[in-house]
């Protein structure tokens, strides 16, 4: 198992780009299944959850075929409309197939994707809206199995709460669905307007994505279509508090600036400075310790749960102390433990951390638990006195492109290790 080996203490200075969204491509990449026609993504990311993703439509039936930072996708029968626990297993997303499949092929079976380390992460929502669109679902053995073979109907959905891929899943059964369907308490997410973007290029008719309210009018059948894929808003976000943890002088390039506005303002707020220079760079400084600024983590617009970990990182050398709230998943404070171990002065009360600001970090071997958790791990090393081994990066390559690479241009001292 790979592990980076990280020596604290350098700013980082210079241009850290930014690859296309995993939480867009994988939905992008899901909806290629709506058409029997070949469709075309540009900017997916080089992670190990899109290859998973690639994995899955082929074992479909699909076609995938990568040249000139293109990915294609040809579903032109879909033989297999499974997902198997055996492709599935380290993804929770296979969940996104589901509306795609059941729409086109009136049928799907999909392992249940299952807890994971911030969560228990059901698919309730999901299920339910697809019995609304007039699917018959079974649950059992590990799978959830859907049968629609007259096809699915327009419905109103009405979500008890905000889920962003619950959205995107019936969203993509919708576009094939006889009349219209409205989503209430929709997901406003990028990822969920991205993904709209690129259905109304294939042909379906969506209103209102994006919004809490989403109409999307049935259609008989979709088209191939292109579409470029968002820039991924947590990568970016974790690189302005890379530049911002290390005291560094950094610019975040090719971002979408207004999708980590909620974290800007945080970071301000927390006396960094950040300056948007046009064409999607943002400017990032910081020469002394922040001030200790609270957040609660929202759905979009609101702070990112997916940036918690990281910004938990940087409040832990605030001048003061910090309250970070989780309001989305009920087991994110795994980092607090690592964080703790290097130096970090961190009290977990139920959905609160409580986070007294130190001077200064101490490198140390700690275990990365998750995607974003590893991501704070690495922040926390990069200014932490001496050296820092993490554990388990295959949670990081989960959803960063090549991280120590990006950020050893700008100067940190990172290594991966066998
Ligand atoms: N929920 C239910 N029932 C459902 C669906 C969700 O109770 O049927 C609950 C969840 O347990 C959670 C809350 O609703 O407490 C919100 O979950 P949501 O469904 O919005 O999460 P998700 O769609 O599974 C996506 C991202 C996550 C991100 C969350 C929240 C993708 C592939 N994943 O997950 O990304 O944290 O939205 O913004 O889009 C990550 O990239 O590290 C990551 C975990």
């Amino acid at each position: 198992m790979d592990k980076f080996k990280i020596r604290g203490g350098t700013p980082l200075r210079g241009e850290l780009p930014v690859s296309g969204s995993k939480n867009s491509a994988l939905p992008a990449l899901a909806a290629c299944l709506l058409t029997e026609q070949p469709m075309t993504l540009y900017g997916i990311p080089d992670v190990k959850d899109i290859s998973t993703m690639q994995s899955l439509l082929k074992y479909t039936g699909a076609e995938v075929g990568q040249e000139d930072g293109a990915v294609r996708i040809h579903a032109k029968s879909l033989d297999r409309p499974e997902a198997p626990y055996d492709v599935v297993k380290t993804m929770r997303a296979s969940s996104l197939v589901l509306g795609p499949l059941v729409a086109r092929t009136g049928r799907a079976r999909v392992s249940m994707p299952g807890g994971c380390a911030i969560g228990a992460r059901p698919i309730n929502m999901h299920v339910s809206a697809l019995e609304e669109l007039g699917a018959s679902i079974e649950q059992a053995y590990g799978y959830v199995e859907a049968q629609a073979p007259k096809g699915l109907r327009g419905a109103m959905i009405h979500f008890d709460r905000i889920s962003v891929t619950g959205t995107e899943d019936v969203l993509m059964a919708a576009v094939l669905a006889e009349g219209e369907t409205i989503i209430r308490n929709a997901a406003r997410e990028p990822e969920v307007k991205d993904l709209a973007d690129l259905l109304i290029k294939m042909g379906a008719k969506i209103e209102g994505a994006g919004t809490s309210i989403v109409r999307i009018t049935g259609v008989k059948r979709l088209h191939g279509a292109e579409h470029t894929i968002i820039p991924d808003r947590i990568e970016a976000g974790t690189f302005l508090l890379a530049g911002a943890i290390t005291g560094g002088d950094v610019t975040v390039t090719g971002c979408n600036p207004e999708h980590v506005a909620g974290l800007v303002v945080k970071m301000r707020q927390a006396g960094a400075e950040i300056e948007e220079l046009g064409s999607g760079s943002l400017w990032v400084r910081c020469s002394q310790r922040p001030k200790a600024i609270d957040v609660t983590t929202e759905e979009y617009p609101g702070f990112a749960t997916d940036l918690q970990a990281q910004y938990m990182a940087w409040m832990s050398i605030a001048q003061g102390i910090s309250l970070v709230t989780e309001t989305i998943f009920e087991n994110r404070f795994m980092h607090t433990q690592e964080l703790a171990r290097m130096g970090a002065n961190i009290r977990i009360e139920g959905r609160q951390a409580i986070i007294a600001g130190e001077a200064e970090l101490t490198g140390a071997q700690v275990i990365a638990s998750d995607l974003r958790a590893s991501a704070s791990l690495v922040l926390a090393a990069l200014v932490a006195r001496g050296e820092s081994t993490i554990d388990r990066v295959y949670h990081i390559d989960r959803g960063y492109e090549r991280i120590e690479e990006k950020l050893a241009t700008a100067g940190a001292n990172i290594q991966r290790i066998e």
